[in-house]
């Protein structure tokens, strides 16, 4: 793999492939081994033009494990604020040398834009670009899936079945656009709930049934809920209704909580609005998966790293 941009142009074998390398980095993990020689001599650099407190730490810490060499670049305090570019800001840090670069943006399209251009030669992992994707999100939400649902016996196996239902800003949220692709690539039905006014316009092409009733969701019984964060830096002020409307309707309060099935996985990408799209006892619940993700994070970018440069030509 040269780069991983989104999902949707993930096959079936590429996600359970990536799946199973994280099991077998999360099991070393957990034989509390540290670190692996596995990309000794590599450099990562994570190139974040927007704020990150998960995704840039993972990637950090997956990066470390490996025994790769990290340098972290954030925009802020950087010489972006004087006007420097994204070709210049990554040829400058290429220049100090880099096998793989880890791109956050608030631009959908720009870790495309790096990878098709030729500026650089390293492998490019988008790590959030504006509305667009975040494959790594959704690769670290299916590996708790399916950990949740198969335990150790999880290697091999995708989601087929599996019935995820998506809920909220959905308009703005380029984890669920990774998700919707990933999970139904991997046999998962997925469900979208959302005001109208936070769906995309055209959802023709997405693989996805979609409602407007939260309340009859939750009777269905889903195997998965994932509550999205609002995101009121991009909202538009007719987007929203108001905070404690948006609540009634669309959060994950205690009431809905009571109506999931026990069985029923709470997810939540972070960072949370508690209080808004989901209660503090939801996401602390036991059916609440918010920390496995994070910590599974970990494993998923481990595997994302060593599939992008384990094979990689020295540069
Ligand atoms: N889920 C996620 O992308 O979180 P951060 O913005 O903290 O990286």
């Amino acid at each position: 793999m040269r780069n991983l941009l989104t999902t949707q142009g993930l096959s079936r074998e590429e996600a359970i492939a990536i799946l199973d390398v994280a099991e077998d980095m999360a099991s070393v993990s957990e034989r509390e081994v540290k670190k692996l020689p596995t990309l000794r001599g590599k450099t990562v650099i994570n190139l974040f033009f927007e704020d990150s407190t998960r995704t840039r730490i993972s990637f950090e810490a997956a990066a470390k494990r490996l025994s790769a060499d990290v340098i972290n670049f954030a925009a802020k305090g950087s010489s972006v604020s004087k006007g420097e570019n994204l070709k210049d800001t990554a040829q400058t840090l290429a220049a100090m040398g880099a096998d793989a670069v880890v791109v956050r943006h608030w631009a959908s399209g720009a870790p495309k834009t790096l990878a098709d251009s030729g500026w650089i030669d390293a492998g490019i992992v988008n790590a959030g670009d504006g509305t667009h994707e975040h494959p790594t999100q959704a690769l670290l939400d299916a590996f708790t899936i399916r950990r949740r649902l198969h335990g150790t016996a999880a290697r091999g196996k995708g989601l087929d079945g599996v019935t995820v239902t998506i809920v909220g800003d959905i308009v703005h949220s380029r984890v669920a656009r990774s998700n919707v692709w990933l999970l139904t690539t991997l046999g998962a039905h997925v469900t979208l709930v959302a005001p109208a006014t936070l769906l995309p316009v055209n959802l023709s092409g997405w693989p996805v049934e979609v409602s407007y009733d939260l309340d009859h969701a939750i009777a269905q019984g889903p195997d998965v809920i994932m509550m999205l964060r609002v995101q009121a830096e991009r909202m538009a002020a007719a987007f929203f209704p108001n905070a404690r409307e948006y609540s009634r309707q669309w959060g994950l309060n205690d009431e809905r909580m009571c109506a999931l099935p026990a069985s029923s996985m709470v997810m939540h990408p972070g960072p949370m609005n508690r209080g808004l799209e989901i209660s503090a006892a939801a996401a602390d619940s036991p059916q609440s998966t918010v920390l496995e993700q994070v910590a599974n994070g970990v494993s998923v970018r481990m595997s994302v790293l060593y599939h992008l440069l384990s094979g990689a030509v020295e540069r």
